[in-house]
């Protein structure tokens, strides 16, 4: 493992010469802020030795190189879900090789099924924390003591200086923002009504499939992390609707400009 995540990385070193601190994992509903990367370079997945290449229809498949306001970054489009068949190291591999190049923060985001009863579909959720329900944990196996510890700490897996910054754009902005704990699953079921209320129950706010991997390998690397998930269905007891993929992606386009604004502007604000 450890040889592919420097060869992946050497790699990338070749095709850029001003390497960013700072990593962005595009989730759905973060798309368009490539838009708003200057001076890009692309590197599509095909091209990057070990790479795997996603599959999912709405995730294509690059790494984007740029500036954004006044940091350079690093933009994942098109994540690796465990439901598609990758195994866990697969999933967390770009978090490994983010690690390897020197990226210190990782943002993260996502579509979530909200279970909270104060939440409404278009809500953006800033994650708090997490509840890891993967049936395999991305860390299970042989550790090497370059790349983390056996046990690493996780009682601040979201960083809250990050979180307090992300409150105050929000607030700058006037825009309805909501905190909550982000349950982690395999899919690629939606729940069943009696799920959503068990997630709830155990102290999740919203469910998705995705983020849970890539953030405890970011933590396991030493990597401040910031997630924040759009709400594009409801699981509230009485209230669970039928949801499609479709749903959800339309749900996530219209929280997509301050889903955008937020990242940008928190981006710009944080210290690296
Ligand atoms: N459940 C799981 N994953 C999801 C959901 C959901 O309700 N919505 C978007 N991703």
């Amino acid at each position: 493992m450890l040889e592919k995540i420097k060869e992946t990385a050497a790699y990338i070193q070749s095709r850029i010469s001003d390497m960013p601190k700072t990593a962005i994992i595009l989730g759905t509903g973060l798309g368009e802020l490539v838009n708003h990367i200057e001076n890009q370079t692309v590197i599509s997945y095909e091209e990057i030795p070990n790479f795997p290449v996603s599959t999912v229809e709405g995730h294509s498949g690059k790494l984007i190189f740029g500036q954004l306001g006044n940091k350079r970054i690093m933009a994942m489009q098109g994540r690796f879900h465990f439901y598609e068949g990758y195994c866990m190291q697969q999933v967390t591999f770009p978090v490994r090789v983010m690690k390897a190049l020197g990226i210190s923060t990782l943002f993260v985001s996502n579509a979530a099924g909200g279970m909270n009863p104060n939440f409404r579909i278009g809500d953006i959720m800033i994650i708090t924390d997490h509840i890891n329900l993967f049936p395999e944990h991305p860390l299970r196996g042989k550790n090497y003591k370059e790349l983390g510890d056996r046990f690493p700490e996780m009682s601040e897996a979201y960083s809250h200086r990050l979180i307090n910054d992300a409150l105050k754009v929000a607030e700058e902005h006037n825009i309805r923002v909501m905190q909550g704990v982000y349950v982690g699953t395999q899919g690629p079921t939606f729940e069943t009504p009696a799920e959503y209320k068990y997630f709830h129950i155990i102290g999740g706010d919203a469910v998705g499939m995705s983020t849970v991997p890539e953030v405890i390998v970011a933590r396991h690397g030493g990597m401040e992390v910031f997630g924040v998930s759009v709400i594009t269905d409801l699981g509230v007891e009485g209230v669970v609707e039928k949801v499609s993929h479709e749903e959800v992606q339309q749900a996530a386009a219209l929280a997509q400009p301050n889903m955008t604004l937020i990242m940008k502007e928190l981006i710009n604000k944080f210290e690296e």
